[in-house]
């Protein structure tokens, strides 16, 4: 059966995408693995930093996109077809990871958060995305859900299809704050699923410090995360810290497209390698 992991804060620009891609690319690439990418946040920049944006358009334009999805709950349809809309062998790594598949956003998907907000058990928009997981039967090893920085009803049906969640956090004040409320928030949206179905569970893989630099503040927040982890007050950190770097913030670019996966990850490439590593083992 599929992992499913959903990348989660509800601090933006923490690189939630951004891990979420590059564990993407690094699991497919290195360890052979079958990823799917599911990109749930109208800002799509998981798309766009796995496919062109004609292609994205393209795709948005046959309505091939997680939109479609939400939006036949909302009319009545059933226009979605997620064998369709999957888009296969992406990245800009050679001519595109054959291992590795995205199911896109688009930006249309913020029309539907307003006819979609309120999360309602009693009409099941939330078994939504989890549904398709038996049309897709067991196709890939990885399914990596990117969310966007809120617990909306769309980041919900991720988080219900998720066995799995990482915190990517940056080192910083705002960020730890934010931990404790994201945690908190997490447990208790399981709680009210686990009213309508007893058997579900999420759990924390854990805890990302991204962004990292070797100077204060980083380094005495990072000193107090590890003890709050070690004390078990929050979930297990990642012995992988990634630091700021350039090489990873110009993954952005989706044209500058490499041969091979340590020429797109140059230097980081092993530390890359290794939080992946420890995600395997966790899971
Ligand atoms: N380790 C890193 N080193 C340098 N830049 C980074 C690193 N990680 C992420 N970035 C940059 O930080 C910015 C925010 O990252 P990203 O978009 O992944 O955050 P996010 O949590 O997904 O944000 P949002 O909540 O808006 O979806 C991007 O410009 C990205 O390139
Ligand atoms: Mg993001």
């Amino acid at each position: 059966m599929a992992k499913v992991i959903s990348f989660i804060n509800l601090k933006g620009g923490v690189g939630k995408t951004t891990l979420l891609v590059t564990t993407a690319e690094v699991l497919a690439c290195e360890h052979n693995k079958k990823v799917l990418v599911i990109d749930l946040d109208p800002q799509t920049n998981a798309t766009v930093l796995l496919i062109s944006q004609e292609r994205w358009k393209k795709a948005n334009e046959n309505n091939r996109t997680i939109h479609q999805l939400f939006l036949d709950k909302v009319e009545g349809t059933t226009a979605f077809d997620i064998n369709k809309s999957i888009i296969k062998g992406v990245s800009n790594i050679g001519d595109g990871i054959s291992n590795l598949d995205l199911l896109p956003s688009s930006i249309d998907l913020i029309d539907i958060y307003d006819k979609v907000s309120g999360l309602n058990y009693n009409n099941n928009l939330i078994k939504i995305l989890k549904e398709q997981l038996e049309i897709l039967d067991n196709q890939y090893d990885y399914i990596l859900v990117d969310c966007p920085p809120n617990l909306g009803a769309i980041t919900m049906c991720g988080i219900y299809m998720s066995q799995y969640y990482i915190i990517p956090v940056i080192a910083d004040t705002l960020s730890t704050y934010g931990l404790n409320q994201v945690i908190r928030k997490i447990n208790e949206k399981a709680r009210e699923i686990k009213r309508i179905e007893d058997t579900y569970s999420i759990k924390p893989l854990g805890i990302v410090i991204n962004r990292y630099r070797d100077n204060k503040p980083y380094t005495s927040i990072k000193a107090g995360l590890e003890l709050k982890s070690k004390n078990r007050e929050i979930p297990k950190l990642f012995e992988t810290v990634i630091y700021n770097r350039s090489t990873i913030s110009n993954i952005c670019d989706y044209s500058e497209s490499e041969n091979t996966i340590r020429g797109k990850y140059k230097k980081e490439f092993s530390t890359i390698d290794n939080l992946v590593k420890e995600i395997i083992e966790r899971c």
